[in-house]
């Protein structure tokens, strides 16, 4: 129950991931896909990665599209909707990964149109987001579509929209709070003995064992502590250590001065 043609509006970051997962999809060819990015440095990167690439042209790599994923920045959004808007046929699901822009906003600009706005997370590209979902005027054939698209490429939530911007902190950015602690866990295994090479792949294999067994045995991460803290024992001793440094407290701070701040600046985008 794929789409038989995508278009992806913006080839950046988290544009060109969505099209490697989507382009490692079984079912689709790379005829399926079209990027339309403005960039030249992006295009040639794109093309030199096997997509096919529409020079800044939305109107021709939204032809045929069943479903139009826009991924640009929040400040070029608008523009995009704009020249969308004539281009968009009724049936063809528009679906957003912009931050900080409303359905409502959305609807403004183009009418009603069936509208998604998601947020996933780059490891898209590797078949492993966390994507949350929320839908507008769509009927139900789309939203199983559209889910299905997302769930063979990571995990999906459906979402109230008033919950984008936390998830935004918690899911995307999530990445790089995630990645931060790999590379701090991985100078401390320098310190120890190990080449940074294997002290990563030691760290990147066991924070991804740490979270598949949370997603397993539908764990809490206490009951899996408990299991590998001993009394007087060394991982104990190391755990509170970093609690005593911030450890908790610091992940906490951070994730709530990034939604802070997002929280701002949409605000202080709409004024
Ligand atoms: N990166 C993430 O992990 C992530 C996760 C979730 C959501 N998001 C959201 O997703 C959106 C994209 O993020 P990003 O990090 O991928 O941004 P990005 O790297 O700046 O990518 C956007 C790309 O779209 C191009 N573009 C802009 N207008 C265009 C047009 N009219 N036609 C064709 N191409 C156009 C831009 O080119 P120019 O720079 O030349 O304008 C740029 O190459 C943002 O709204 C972001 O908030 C990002």
């Amino acid at each position: 129950m794929n789409f038989s043609k995508i278009a992806i509006i913006g080839g950046g970051n988290l544009g060109s991931s969505i099209a490697k997962g989507i382009l490692s999809l079984d079912e689709l060819s790379k005829e399926s896909l079209v990027i339309c990015e403005k960039r030249k440095h992006r295009i040639k990167y794109l093309e030199d990665t096997g997509f096919r690439v529409i020079d800044n042209a939305i109107e021709m790599a939204v032809k045929d599209a069943e479903i139009v994923i826009v991924s640009v920045k929040p400040q070029q959004f608008t523009s995009v909707l704009e020249e969308l808007k004539p281009n968009l046929k009724p049936d063809q699901i528009l679906v957003s990964t912009v931050t900080g822009v409303s359905l409502s906003e959305i609807s403004d600009v183009i009418g009603t149109h069936p509208t998604v706005r998601i947020m996933p997370n780059t490891a898209i590209e590797i078949k492993e987001s966390m994507t949350c979902i929320c839908f507008n005027n769509t009927s139900e054939e789309q939203e199983e579509k559209t889910i299905n698209l997302f769930e063979q490429l990571g995990k999906t939530i459906l979402l109230q929209e008033d919950l984008l911007d936390a998830v935004t902190v918690l899911g995307a950015c999530g990445i790089a709070f995630a990645l931060r602690f790999v590379r701090a866990a991985t100078q401390g295994g320098i310190e120890i003995g190990f080449s940074a090479e294997v002290s990563e792949f030691i760290v990147s294999q066991t924070v991804k064992g740490a979270a598949q067994l949370l997603h397993e045995n539908h764990s809490h991460p206490e009951a899996e502590i408990d299991k590998v803290t001993t009394p007087q024992g060394i991982t104990i001793s190391g755990l509170n250590e970093m609690e005593h440094q911030g450890f908790s407290s610091s992940v906490i701070k951070g994730l709530i001065t990034s939604y802070n701040k997002l929280v701002y600046m949409e605000r202080n985008n709409k004024q």
